[in-house]
């Protein structure tokens, strides 16, 4: 049968056949090192596990969520906003829970992007940007994150008619995968240019928590005029090691909301009521759990980002995320140099170009293993180069 012409503009994986190909390493008796995707192995908070088999035996938590889910989830996740951020919402205007965060960020180009328009976004970059653009027949300009701009969007050097053209800006700092962090001031900046040109500002900002030697990432809607324009995305999956529970919540900008909300009506019925207990108790642990957390992923970092520097590798240490961001050495292709460090030393890393081209030239490594393991990945690494 013949696929939809929108099917065919999504870009190619480079590397779909990993999967398949780790898959009959470990039958041959490989021991695979996995550092691909950004899905650690460590433990939710507790109190979440807890609450979400208690929610699971009460009935009325197995009805439709529906758009409005939880009171209490909304409630919770307005005041964690107001306690982490100094940021003041209204739990039942300007916030929306999603079932990830990828989820919405996908939907809410249906909302305001159509054929014609263009959104701007930044390559390499978090799949459902271009996803969301490509299936609301819009064209995404994409532009790439260099580390002369510190891999920053360059808003100021974006051509004019792109620039009157575009409906959605997309920004993720920090940034997966250059592990980038972005200063207050072009926070600022990217608020003033979405509201100069009347643009929505997608601010994915999944990795808030993940913050390293005391750097607390801050929110857009802390800054002046943010909630005119912006939507802000977070999500449990990184923050709480929530991966598969699939919660997030989008905050910002009411009619933005209002509309993300009209739409996912058309195509789901929300999270499952049970889970969304489970992310009350999560958000009532941050404070006692997540340092513990984050103290984890800033020693897997020290420990890999050495490792790396030891085997003559020009590592940035990252100050925020679970990435380190690494020129391939010697100029090999990304995807070449990752499918070797596979076949030869049964280590994934993220090809830079599965990213994006314009990630072309980088690997990515995930912190999600504990150091003995990062320690081993290195070692072959350092075999293979
Ligand atoms: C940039 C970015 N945004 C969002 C997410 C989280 O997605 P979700 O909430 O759907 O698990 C990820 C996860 O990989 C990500 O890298």
């Amino acid at each position: 049968m013949r696929l939809a012409s929108r099917f065919a503009s999504f870009p190619k994986y480079p590397l779909a056949d990993v999967p398949q190909i780790k898959r009959e390493l470990i039958a041959r008796g490989v021991d695979v090192i996995d550092l691909g995707a950004g899905d650690a192995d460590l433990a939710p908070p507790p109190a979440a596990v807890t609450a979400l088999r208690q929610a699971a035996q009460d009935p009325l938590m197995s009805r439709y969520a529906f758009q409005l889910g939880l009171p209490a989830f909304r409630e919770a996740l307005a005041a964690w906003m107001q306690q982490r951020f100094g940021v003041a919402l209204d739990p039942f205007r300007e916030i929306v829970p999603l079932i990830g965060s990828k989820e919405g960020i996908a939907h809410i180009a249906f909302a305001y992007v159509g054929p014609g328009d263009r959104t701007i976004l930044p390559d390499p970059g978090y799949q459902p940007y271009v996803g969301g653009t490509l299936l609301a027949g819009g064209e995404p300009y994409i532009v790439p994150l260099r580390p002369e701009h510190d891999f920053l969007v360059p808003l100021d050097s974006l051509p004019g008619d792109v620039v009157r053209r575009a409906r959605v800006l997309y920004l993720n700092y920090p940034n997966n995968p250059t592990a980038a962090t972005a200063p207050r001031a072009y926070l600022q900046q990217a608020v003033d240019f979405c509201r100069a040109h009347d643009m929505l500002l997608v601010y994915d900002n999944a990795y808030s928590e993940i913050g390293f030697d005391g750097y607390r990432p801050p929110s857009i809607l802390e800054l002046p005029g943010a909630l005119e324009v912006a939507v802000e995305f977070h999500s449990f999956s990184k923050t709480y090691n929530m991966t598969g529970w699939r919660l997030a919540w989008a905050a910002g900008n009411a009619d933005a909301l209002a509309a993300l909300s009209r739409l996912k009506a058309f195509v789901d019925t929300g999270q499952f009521l049970a889970v969304q207990a489970a992310g009350v108790a999560a958000l009532a642990s941050h404070a006692a759990w997540l340092p513990g957390n984050v103290a984890t992923f800033q020693a897997r970092r020290d420990v890999l980002a050495a490792e790396f520097q030891r085997l003559g590798l020009e590592v940035t240490v990252p100050r925020a995320t679970m990435y380190l961001w690494v020129p391939v050495p010697g100029g090999e292709p990304s995807e070449a140099f990752a499918r070797r460090a596979l076949l030869e030393q049964g280590l994934v890393l993220m090809p830079g170009a599965a990213l994006g081209l314009g990630g072309e030239g980088y690997f990515r490594a995930a912190l999600t293993q504990g150091p003995e393991r990062l320690k081993e990945a290195a070692a072959r690494l350092g075999r293979l180069l």
